[in-house]
């Protein structure tokens, strides 16, 4: 049976609750029921016209009619009702406008929530009573995560960051970094050169940067003497995508240049920098190795942070360090004097002042810190990989 509004004659809290609970529901189902303009039209109506509407009536029964010391409680329930039966009579109004939610939208709340809201915005409304769609707050990727804890580890011994262009002339990534041109040093770093370059002169020729060393040539071109500069980035290799290689993959650089600077300081620094970045029971071992642009160069190894340096995992042996007890970390060396020369008129006359530099790769150090086996995981994008570091 329809609705209609009855006197109250009792007007207790509890009585009014359930008079209005009554016509709530009453409200909803008929809401519920407009399917079209005339529906909505005669569902407007009853409830809100001025003649004989429900809630005029409301207004008249039971707020008028009643005693002086229940006024203000039937106030604020007959407030109450003015409320939703106007959000109903809007809301049925956008019901029948906006098509029905296809199965396809059913499925996940976002796309759901959102498939509504364009159809409402489509209808001219924006119903505010939905909920907010909950954006995820996302997390910092393991690799960036990396190479900000490293940056910041050189950012409290003083150091600033550089950074410089991915695409790069080959004079920057090679020719100012002491690898002359044809010299097989070059094909250590197998190169991405961008097609169409042969017009140009070798050195103005463009390609993906091999390696962030380019950098320190680029900020000594702007930068004078003394300088101390960390150079986070991403470089690119020929090399085809397995476990342990990426064709994109990023790297760490350091450098520092002033009067007098030693092996000893470079050696300093880095294993100040590896006790703090990997724990301060971390040893440090340089072996000497070639860059064309350092001399004399070495390879940085830290003893193993996973097995504790001794090679093994209890009964089994250390994968990570190759049952070694030491992991290959970075490259490094004192500039080579020949690189000075490219940047000599900017006051690095290698007769006065010395530098050391050195690089690392940040993917490697994460998937060891994050005891990740496979690099691909890192740059294939799947978001629950990624969602593991939320
Ligand atoms: N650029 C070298 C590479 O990608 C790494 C490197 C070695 C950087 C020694 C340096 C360095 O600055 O001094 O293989």
């Amino acid at each position: 049976m329809a609705y209609s509004v009855s006197k109250l004659t009792d007007y207790s809290a509890a009585a009014l609750e359930r008079a209005s609970a009554e016509l709530f529901s009453a409200l909803g189902h008929e809401a519920a029921a407009v399917q079209s303009e005339a529906d909505w039209k005669i569902f407007r109506d009853r409830w809100m016209a001025r003649k004989n509407g429900i809630l005029p009536q409301i207004n008249d029964i039971w707020l008028k009619g009643a005693p002086k010391g229940a006024k203000r409680e039937v106030g604020q329930h007959v407030n109450l009702i003015k409320e939703r039966v106007e959000q109903a009579v809007a809301g049925a109004k956008v019901r029948y406008q906006i098509p029905t939610v296809p199965i396809a939208h059913a499925g996940s709340e976002i796309s759901e929530v959102e498939f509504q809201r364009g159809a409402l915005e489509k209808a001219g409304f924006v119903d505010i009573t939905l909920p907010g769609v909950r954006r995820p707050i996302g997390a910092e990727h393991p690799v960036i995560k990396t190479m900000h804890e490293m940056v910041s580890v050189f950012q409290k011994l003083g150091y600033s960051v550089a950074d410089g262009p991915v695409i790069e002339t080959d004079y920057y990534n090679f020719e100012a970094l002491n690898f002359p041109p044809n010299h097989p040093a070059r094909d250590t770093q197998d190169t991405l050169f961008i097609a169409g370059q042969q017009g140009k002169p070798q050195r103005e020729r463009l390609l993906l940067r091999t390696h962030t060393s380019p950098v320190q040539i680029r900020t000594m071109e702007t930068m004078r003497p003394p300088i101390r500069i960390v150079i986070p980035g991403t470089v690119h290799r020929n090399d085809p995508p397995d476990a342990s290689h990426s064709p994109m993959f990023h790297q760490i650089e350091g450098l520092a240049v002033d009067t007098n600077i030693t092996f000893g300081d470079l050696k300093g620094t880095l294993d100040h920098a590896m006790k703090e970045f990997f724990g301060s029971s971390v040893k440090t071992s340089f072996r000497p190795s070639f860059f064309p642009f350092t001399e004399p160069s070495a390879e940085m190894f830290v003893s193993c942070f996973i097995c504790g340096g001794s090679g093994k995992r209890g009964s089994d042996t250390c994968r990570p360090c190759k049952q070694t007890g030491w992991i290959e970390i970075l490259g490094c060396g004192m500039v080579d004097p020949n690189v000075f020369e490219f940047v000599k008129d900017n006051g690095y006359d290698p007769k006065k002042v010395s530098g050391f530099a050195f690089g690392m790769g940040a993917d490697r150090i994460a998937l060891l810190k994050y005891g990740v086996d496979d690099i691909q995981l890192f740059f294939n994008g799947d978001v629950r990989f990624l969602e593991q570091w939320a």
